[in-house]
């Protein structure tokens, strides 16, 4: 392995929990409650297709013109960046500022792959973007996860080759993307759930180099 490639919500920082609030509050305006369960379905998922699958969920797919669509979504986002505008290295998830150095260290590429627009905004609100040799993010990608595209741009910037790569993903779609890429997948979560990844840790405290090493 030549590289690690992390998902940035989720796995990095818990910003998770602010989509959730975020998208909950829309739902709750449109009509649609929704708890945590039907939440798992849109980590990892595109701000578009994510307003689609709550629309779908609660039988609203045809009730809102694409204009309409663009406004509630601009008003989920404006919502989310308010949540996370407070942010600071204090919300860097467990383990992962330790990981990041001991990957450095020993001389691997760090590189981000995440579907959201304000990943570099998360990413610098946290003091991080020092720690990463390259970032993509939904604003270049055409196709999201789990489309391999954003990983696959990343091993690109990284200069490595997918196979040489570690994907870090909490979400079920972002683990079919990184297999999609041809890389090793790392589960962050609840096993059940990430039960296509290659190793799953409960939480970001398992990521050490020989956590992952021995298993791979
Ligand atoms: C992903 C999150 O990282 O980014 C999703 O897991 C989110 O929940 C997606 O919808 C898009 O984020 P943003 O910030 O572009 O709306
Ligand atoms: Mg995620």
């Amino acid at each position: 392995m030549k590289a690690f490639i992390f998902d940035l919500d989720g796995v990095i920082t818990d910003s998770a929990e602010y989509h959730y609030l975020a998208w909950k509050a829309l739902g709750e305006d449109l009509g649609i409650p929704f708890d945590r369960e039907f939440n798992e379905t849109l980590k990892g998922v595109s701000r578009t297709e994510s307003l689609e699958r709550i629309l779908r969920h609660g039988g609203r797919e045809n009730d809102f013109s694409l204009e309409e669509k663009e406004r509630l979504a601009t008003k989920k986002n404006e919502h989310y960046v308010s949540l996370i505008s407070k942010i600071t290295s204090d919300d860097i998830l467990p383990g992962v500022e330790a990981f990041l150095s001991e990957l450095k260290e020993a001389g691997y590429k760090i590189g981000m792959a995440s579907a959201s627009k304000n990943a570099h905004m998360v990413t610098r609100q946290l003091g991080l973007l020092h720690a990463f040799d390259h970032i993509v993010d939904a604003a270049t990608v055409v196709d999201s996860k789990p489309h391999p595209e954003v990983f696959l741009k990343a091993a690109e910037a990284l200069a490595v080759d997918p196979k040489d790569c570690v994907g870090v993903e909490d979400a079920v779609a972002g683990v079919e993307a990184i297999h999609a890429a041809g890389m090793f997948a790392v589960g962050i979560g609840d096993p059940l759930v990430l039960n296509e990844a290659d190793i799953v840790f409960t939480d970001t405290t398992g990521l050490t180099l020989d956590n992952v090493l021995t298993r791979n």
